[in-house]
């Protein structure tokens, strides 16, 4: 074989494109005779328009069209089942009726020929509505069960009333905005009855499907591109409203049309980490072995879909408990709808949980390592499986040495740096390994090099890079000579670029479809009578360097470039698809984590800075140990945000977000970081996946904001239980 490329810290191949300007991304994609839609946005939370005047917008220099439900076209919104549409609910038909849903819908929308002219009208259109009051608080909501939302083995609540040593307690988590650097965006561009998106999106076949339902089109006639995109985090899984008005604008005006979201748009339809509440309720002995367990969650829905997560998920699984309860309710708010946001469910159950486990080693005067190393279970017991790989201990053993945690003072505010009180904590992160049905198609071209191409996208993780490396290595190419296509729904079609199943689901995909393509060159170059290799048995080729050979006699060989010649010059084509089989059925698969963290706590300002953090994870084969470094510092980040800072507040009046711009919705910076540090245990895992990965974008997140909130606990003896803990939390 070549030397592997898997493994290796390759740098990022599109990073020069990215560092010079040369990725584009959605708003980039200027098309001819361009013109530029501005949405116009409800500014009441719940009610009805009663009339819309555009008389003044509509004179305005270079207005072209002032589009609302009063003169839009009605859509067929023909049924159609995403991948991650919401199990069951109605999608926002937008411009299709006077109800207004939530603050921020989209109520009209004003295309012109310049950015600042269609602004300008969209200011001047007169909106009157009929207003109510919508609901935003989940505390007062009435809530609904989805599907599957309770679990239970034993009896947990009899269990915790015999317990020796109880936990209960209540945790909240603010409502979270994504707020990517690179906002939503849509180019559209009608083509007679057909439809290009140069859009942001996580999973272009989606938009695909989506748009052409929405329109009544055969999806191949709508094409999805997605080169680039600027952070995402999951807002970009599924298609918001303005792709739909970006298309609807375009087609209305009869010319391509452009449409960016406000920064302060973005928090208004385009999903948002449900605001949530949850208990947890833990029994043990005084040895800390858990005798009962239970979590109960509810989390924001809108009223017209059912946002679903992974809250109550982790419980079951997480530690040996013989008494063990879940439930989960939904509850339907006047709003938008949620969405996944970065460790989805898992980062906000978890926060639950592992302060509770925090908290109950508090009470035993136990160690947080030692209790869950007492509770760490031999198999899966929720779902009475063995894992197929597990790592928990070992991580908490690399990331403890790493940390320095046996220089710990257990005593809350016993360590002080000056007058900072310094503290710290520790976490569980988890999170499911899942895969996909992902399809990819490579080719061998005339001089040597690959080609390959899949729908997939590529929001930061580094895929572009990634995948250059499974197939140069399947292919036994440099990655110099692999050149690697995504982000186009004409490309075979991939799962969502989330999950953290890129890597499982399209790596499988594309190491296939290079198999193929070998095994297209292997049977050209043994059955051609011009072959160095003719007559040789396919089982005895290898292949390395660009260079099909014999094993034995590796004199006898031929470069790719020589056999696309013997086939007249026309590139090696295989498409080739990959889908999980019955491990799951047989194996509970999920990547594992410990988290350190070091917060310093100002005991007169109760201002809390994040010092360092480190994050030690078993989450299968590393691809790229540069990239998955940079994966999960990112990650962590994120955590620091939902720990300390992000929540997006409503108006109780109306719904408004009043913290709508990235002025007021607080995000980490560098000076709110300190050093961060990710390492890997090693883990082969031969069940997962043909790769052995497990995947690391969402786990990177999870396990942060409890082991912050457990070090400020250890700072200052205030244990805080809703998110984001703040300065008065601590004063
Ligand atoms: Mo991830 S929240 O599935 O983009």
């Amino acid at each position: 074989m070549s030397a592997m490329s898997i493994g290796q810290p390759l740098p990022r191949v599109d990073g020069r494109a990215k560092v010079t300007g040369a990725a584009r991304y959605a708003a980039e994609f200027d098309q001819p005779d361009q013109a530029y839609a501005v949405i116009v946005t409800s500014t009441v939370g719940l009610g009805r328009v009663t009339g819309i005047d555009t008389e003044e917008a509509a004179r305005l220099p270079g207005v072209i069209a002032i589009i609302s439900h009063q003169n839009a076209p009605r859509l067929p919104y023909r049924e159609h089942k995403g991948f991650i549409d919401p199990a069951s609910g109605e999608r926002l038909h937008v411009l299709q009726d006077e109800q207004v849903r939530f603050f921020g819908q989209p109520v009209a929308v004003a295309v012109a020929e310049t950015l600042d002219q269609a602004e300008h009208a969209a200011l001047a259109v007169r909106v009157a509505y009929e207003a109510r009051t919508p609901a935003t608080r989940i505390e007062s909501a009435e809530t609904v069960a989805p599907s599957e939302a309770d679990s239970a083995r034993g009896d947990a609540d009899a269990a915790l009333l015999q317990a020796p040593v109880r936990i209960d307690a209540t945790y909240g988590i603010a409502r979270e905005n994504h707020n990517p650097m690179e906002p939503h965006a849509t180019v559209a561009a009608w083509d007679g009855d057909r439809l290009t998106l140069w859009s942001k999106s996580q999973f272009v076949v989606n938009e695909q499907a989506e748009i052409a339902a929405v329109f009544g089109l055969p999806a191949e006639n709508v094409r999805v591109v997605c080169p680039f995109i600027g952070g995402a985090f999951g807002t970009a899984l599924r298609v918001w409203p303005h792709v739909t008005l970006a298309a609807l604008a375009a087609r209305q005006v009869g010319r391509p049309v452009k449409l960016v979201l406000t920064r302060r748009q973005m928090f208004y339809t385009t999903g948002h980490r449900p605001r949530t509440a949850q208990r947890i309720a833990l029994g043990a002995d005084r040895d800390g072995r858990l005798s009962a367990l239970i979590h109960e969650g509810t989390g924001e829905t809108s009223r017209y879909e059912r946002f679903v997560e992974a809250l109550t998920t982790v419980a079951p699984y997480l530690y040996s408990c013989p008494n063990v309860r879940t439930r989960y309710r939904l509850a339907p708010l006047d709003s938008s709808t949620p969405t996944f946001m970065r460790g989805p469910g898992e980062a906000s159950g978890i926060f639950a949980l592992e302060c509770a486990l925090d908290e109950l080693a508090v009470e035993l005067g136990i160690d947080p390592i030692e209790l869950r190393r007492r509770n760490e279970p031999a198999i899966d017991e929720g779902e009475n499986r063995p894992f197929s790989s597990r790592s928990l201990v070992a991580c908490y053993e690399a990331g403890a040495a790493r940390f320095g945690w046996e220089r710990r003072d257990p005593r809350p505010g016993s360590m002080r740096d000056g007058r900072m009180l310094v503290g710290w904590g520790t976490a569980t992160a988890t999170y499911p390994v899942f895969r996909a049905p992902a399809s990819a198609r490579a080719r061998l071209m005339p001089d040597g090099t690959a080609e390959v191409e899949t729908a997939a996208s590529d929001m930061g993780p580094g895929t572009y890079t990634s995948m250059t490396q499974v197939a140069a290595d399947a292919l036994g190419l440099s990655p110099s000579q692999v050149r690697f296509q995504l982000g186009r729904s004409d490309f075979p079609p991939t799962p969502p670029h989330g999950g953290s199943m890129t890597m499982a689901s399209v790596g499988s995909a594309i190491h296939a479809a290079c198999l193929a393509v070998l095994d297209q060159a292997i049977e050209r170059t043994t059955s051609d009578d011009r072959s160095a290799l003719r007559g040789v048995p396919a089982g005895s080729v290898e292949v390395r360097d660009g260079r099909l050979s014999l094993r034995d006699d590796r004199a006898r060989s031929q470069s790719y470039a020589e056999i696309v010649a013997l086939g007249d010059g026309r590139p090696i084509e295989a498409e080739a698809s990959s889908a999980a089989g019955d491990e799951r059925q047989r194996f509970s698969m999920h990547a594992f984590g410990a988290v350190f963290v070091e917060v310093a706590v100002d005991p007169d300002l109760g201002m809390v800075r994040v010092r360092r953090a480190v994050g030690a994870y078993g989450a299968g084969r590393i691809v790229n140990p540069r990239l998955a470094h940079s994966q999960c510092i990112g990650g962590m980040v994120g955590g620091i945000g939902m720990a300390l800072m992000e929540q997006t507040a409503l108006d109780a009046r109306d719904g408004r977000p009043v913290n709508a711009s990235m002025a007021d919705y607080l995000v980490p910076v560098n000076l709110d970081i300190g050093t961060l540090d990710a390492l890997f245990v090693e883990e082969h895992d031969p069940h997962v996946n043909p790769l052995g990965v497990k995947g690391l974008g969402e786990i990177a997140l999870v396990g942060m904001a409890p082991a912050i909130a457990n070090a400020v606990f250890h700072a200052t003896g205030r244990r805080v239980r809703d998110l984001p803990i703040r300065i008065e939390n601590l004063l």
